[in-house]
């Protein structure tokens, strides 16, 4: 165990309103990839894909079905959908952790580079820091593709501060054959430093994650999709260093306290626009039908709070998360059974996002 450091993440000072290594089998089908791992709910388990029911086994190629669909039109649809408040949310995502100091930093579900840019250029322009390293990691190939050709515009590219990887959130230890030891974040960075002009796409490694190695987990509208949630969380704590910050932003519960009729609007919004939308501008509403149901399907904000909480974090508005400086977030429901959660996330936009931090002591 590394010892515990003081977090070099300045989350308190925005509270803004604020192994061994297994292989895995890669079954490129569609280039979607299929991590099978011995985590995995076995196959007769149940889970949700939006509103169905399915085997648990089926449910990452179901949602790597989706994503490498939607791959190509993502940013557009996006901005489409949350008339581009979406890149509101992130910047505040990163902004509120105020990342510096040379930290090692894994975004998971990282898609296509959007928090991991965020990351990089508040690091470099509010602290002139340009140690900071980021991990993009993925499920799937297509996603991070798309990832790294947005990336190459940035001038990240090519250095040791940006590596991508595919992985699945749900068991950060796998690797791809041949079995590689666990590496350190900046060895993985040596050793996957990116060329700098060259027009073809530097290959997409799996490598392990190894324990009490990161400063910083992110997870940005990726978690939701994972079939096994508790796993993502335990993996992400097993990951962090003492003294690491876990920070997730993914789509809330619409708070209705201060306008009644706002959930049901919005319910409205998601189920009768957004797959319409979906239809005109990517020609695919399936996908989008999907993700509207998963976002109705995710824990409301206590209840994710609550399994952070039970995968070993210490969460913002906790004494003991406050001694390490990580604020109180401010959320709370107004229910006296979610005091014991209150100021572990904060709601954005009336609740349509979420963010949520915990500490690892
Ligand atoms: C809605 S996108 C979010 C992308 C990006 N973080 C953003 O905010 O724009 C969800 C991402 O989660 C990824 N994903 C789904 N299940 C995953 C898993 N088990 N492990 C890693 N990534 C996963 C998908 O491939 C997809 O890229």
């Amino acid at each position: 165990m590394s010892a515990m450091r003081a977090p070099l993440i300045g989350v308190a000072k925005s509270a803004v309103s604020r192994t061994g290594s297994r292989p895995v089998a890669l079954t490129g089908a569609a280039s979607s990839v299929r991590f099978n791992s011995s985590n995995s709910s076995s196959s007769d388990a149940k889970t949700h894909f939006g509103f169905r029911d399915v085997a648990s086994s089926d449910k990452a190629g179901l949602v790597g079905s989706v994503f490498s669909s939607v791959a190509s039109s993502y940013d557009l649809m996006n901005d489409a959908m949350s008339l581009g408040i979406h890149r509101l949310w992130k910047s505040h995502f990163v902004s509120q952790l105020d990342p510096r100091g040379g930290i090692a930093c894994l975004d998971v579900a990282g898609g296509t580079g959007d928090i991991a840019t965020r990351i990089l250029d508040h690091a470099r322009t509010a602290h002139g820091d340009r140690q900071t390293k980021v991990t993009v990691l993925d499920i799937n190939e297509k996603m991070l593709r798309a990832g790294q050709k947005n990336m190459a515009q940035t001038m990240y590219w090519g250095t040791d501060q940006l590596a991508f990887q595919l992985g699945n959130a749900e068991d950060l230890s796998l690797s791809a054959p041949p079995t590689q030891s666990p590496a350190s974040i900046s060895q993985q960075h040596q050793q996957q430093r990116l060329p700098r002009n060259s027009p073809a796409l530097p290959a997409l490694p799996t490598q392990p994650i190894a324990s009490d190695s990161l400063d910083l987990y992110t997870i940005a509208f990726g978690i939701r999709n994972c079939t096994d949630i508790d796993a993502v969380l335990r993996e992400a704590h097993r990951v962090l260093r003492p003294g690491g910050i876990f920070a997730c932003l993914e789509f809330g519960k619409v708070d209705g306290r201060q306008l009644p009729f706002l959930p049901a609007l919005y319910r409205r919004y998601s189920f009768d626009v957004i797959p319409s939308l979906g239809q005109v501008l990517a020609g695919d509403r399936d996908s989008y039908q999907y993700l509207v149901e998963s976002i109705e399907r995710f824990p409301t904000q206590p209840e994710f709070a609550r399994m952070m909480q039970r995968a070993g974090f210490t969460l913002a508005g906790q004494p003991e998360a406050a001694k390490w400086g990580i604020g109180s977030l401010g959320g709370e429901t107004g229910k006296r059974d979610d005091d014991d959660v209150k100021g572990a996330w904060q709601d954005l936009t009336l609740g349509i996002a979420s963010i949520w931090h915990g500490i690892k002591l």
